[in-house]
């Protein structure tokens, strides 16, 4: 990990859940991190609790869903450290509702962060890591729904999957693309089974439907810290190997 230390990393959605602990674990590893979310006043108070790590958290208010707040934010990060060698795509969300009744604006919402804050974010960063010839890293923050659809929820999940699918395609879509252009730069897909973080409540579901959802996916659930030590696996390998895809379920789900 000794040649991350001091790169600049942005996180999209770092303010909760797995973003948070990706900020951290990397706060912790000595890199620079650019933390993304709405929730200001959450990034200010996470960067004063790693103001004693080796690495710096850099908090900047940014809604994934207005692209002028994600120019924003990369221009900042252009600016004032430099560069970026790495892009985890993490902020994602999905609505309580369902396709036969559900409101177009819920379906829009998902549609607009998990896909294009995701492609916008990246074509920025893109742009700064052939700019300085890095051999950057980026890492989109997937889920199983990418690959399977989820049977146990398929009545609540409306959207999401198709967007997840569709980050699935698009981690390929740009490896094909920068690897045609002889780019340095890899991209990798982590998709993840049920993980411990506020997804559920930021969906508009309530707490008694949480536990019944629980319970049918089976009651073990992942931590962020294993996805967290997932992007710092992928962090470990050489620059001549590319991590397409990692799928990391908890134990036990059925889903
Ligand atoms: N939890 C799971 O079971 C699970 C499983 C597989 C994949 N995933 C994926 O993991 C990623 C992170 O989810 P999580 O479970 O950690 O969710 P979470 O706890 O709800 O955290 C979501 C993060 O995204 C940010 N976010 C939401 N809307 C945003 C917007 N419009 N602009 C900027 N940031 C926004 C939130 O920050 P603000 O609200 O402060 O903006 C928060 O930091 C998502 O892509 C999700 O699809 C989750």
């Amino acid at each position: 990990m000794e040649q991350w230390i001091g790169a600049v990393a942005v996180v999209t959605g770092a303010s909760a859940g797995i973003g948070e602990s990706i900020a951290i674990e990397l706060v912790k590893k000595g890199l620079k991190v650019v933390g993304l979310a709405r929730r200001i006043d959450r990034l200010n108070k996470l960067k004063e609790d790693l103001k004693n790590e080796s690495g710096e958290f850099h908090p900047i208010k940014c809604d994934m869903t207005i692209e002028e707040d994600i120019l924003a934010a990369f221009q900042w990060t252009r600016n004032n450290l430099g560069s970026v060698n790495l892009l985890v795509n993490n902020a994602g969300t999905f609505r309580n509702t369902n396709l036969t009744e559900g409101k177009t604006s819920d379906w829009k919402t998902v549609i607009d962060l998990n896909l294009l804050g995701l492609c916008i974010a990246t074509r920025e960063a893109v742009k700064i890591m052939t700019e300085k010839n890095l051999a950057g890293l980026i890492i989109h923050i997937n889920s199983i729904s990418g690959h399977f659809p989820l049977i146990t929820v398929a009545s609540m999940v409306n959207v999401y999957g198709a967007t997840k699918y569709g980050v699935t395609n698009l981690a390929e879509t740009l490896r094909l693309e920068l690897a045609t252009k002889k780019s340095k730069i890899r991209v990798s897909s982590i998709s993840p089974g049920a993980v411990k973080t506020e997804i559920l409540e930021a969906s508009g579901l309530d707490k008694h439907e949480i536990d019944k959802m629980r319970i049918q996916n089976g009651t073990a659930l992942l931590e962020p810290v294993d996805v967290a030590n997932a992007v710092l696996y992928l962090m470990t390998t050489p620059p001549s190997v590319n991590v397409t895809e990692l799928i990391i379920r908890p134990t036990g789900e059925i889903m």
